[in-house]
């Protein structure tokens, strides 16, 4: 789970497996409230919750497992924190 000093609301899980994607190269923001409509990306939902997107950058095409229930601790990719 990602730690905000900031925060107001608790993370949501999105589901309760990742999702398995091809994501090709470029920036992407992770919805890491969960509350987004558009998951696994942030459409700005996160609005009053204290939570913000985990911006990251793929290099190059690749298959990724994306988190859902938000309590991994290797954001945005799955830890298997789903699991425990
Ligand atoms: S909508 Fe969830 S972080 Fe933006």
């Amino acid at each position: 789970m990602i730690n905000h000093p900031e925060r107001k609301a608790e993370p949501v899980p999105a589901g309760n497996r990742p999702l398995k994607m091809k994501l090709a190269a470029g920036k992407y923001f992770w919805c890491s409230c969960g509350r987004s409509t558009n998951a696994p990306w942030c459409n700005g939902l996160h609005k009053n919750t204290g939570i913000r997107p985990f911006r990251f950058v793929i290099e190059q095409e690749c298959e990724v497992f994306i988190c859902q229930c938000k309590k991994t601790s290797n954001p945005p990719f799955c830890d298997e924190s789903h699991l425990k």
